[in-house]
């Protein structure tokens, strides 16, 4: 979920804790008819399977875009000094803390760079 515009894990949080934040779960970014587009996205390349780990990839796909738009560096950015770019290595990283048992990790990555508007 992304808090006060951070992405977090919600399982390693209390609701407590965040009393009189702005909290965005899955259910806050579309709705059926009206779908976000990173969830749109996640649709057209198939970037889930089972569901299970579909809303916290796409709260964070849409907070890892932020970041790097933001110039967040990562451990695989590789110059400090210039604007940090959306590349695969990047969102890859990013995305390193969302694991998805059943494997959608390529296409996953094709969604979030169709959104960012990059290749993969
Ligand atoms: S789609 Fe099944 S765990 Fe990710």
């Amino acid at each position: 979920m992304i808090v006060d515009g951070r992405r977090i894990n919600s399982c390693l949080t209390l609701a407590v804790m965040h009393e009189g934040d702005a909290i965005t779960t899955i259910e806050g970014l579309g709705e059926p008819g009206n779908l976000h587009p990173i969830q749109a996205a996640f649709i057209k390349h198939d970037g889930f399977q089972c569901g299970y780990c579909t809303p916290g990839q796409i709260c964070s796909s849409l907070a890892v875009i932020e970041e790097i738009n933001a110039n967040i560096p990562s451990h695989v950015t590789k110059n400090l000094t210039d604007q940090v770019a959306i590349t695969a290595a990047e969102i890859r990283e990013r995305m390193s803390g969302n694991l998805c048992r059943c494997g959608a990790y390529s296409n996953i990555l094709d969604a979030i760079s169709d959104v960012a508007g990059v290749k993969a």
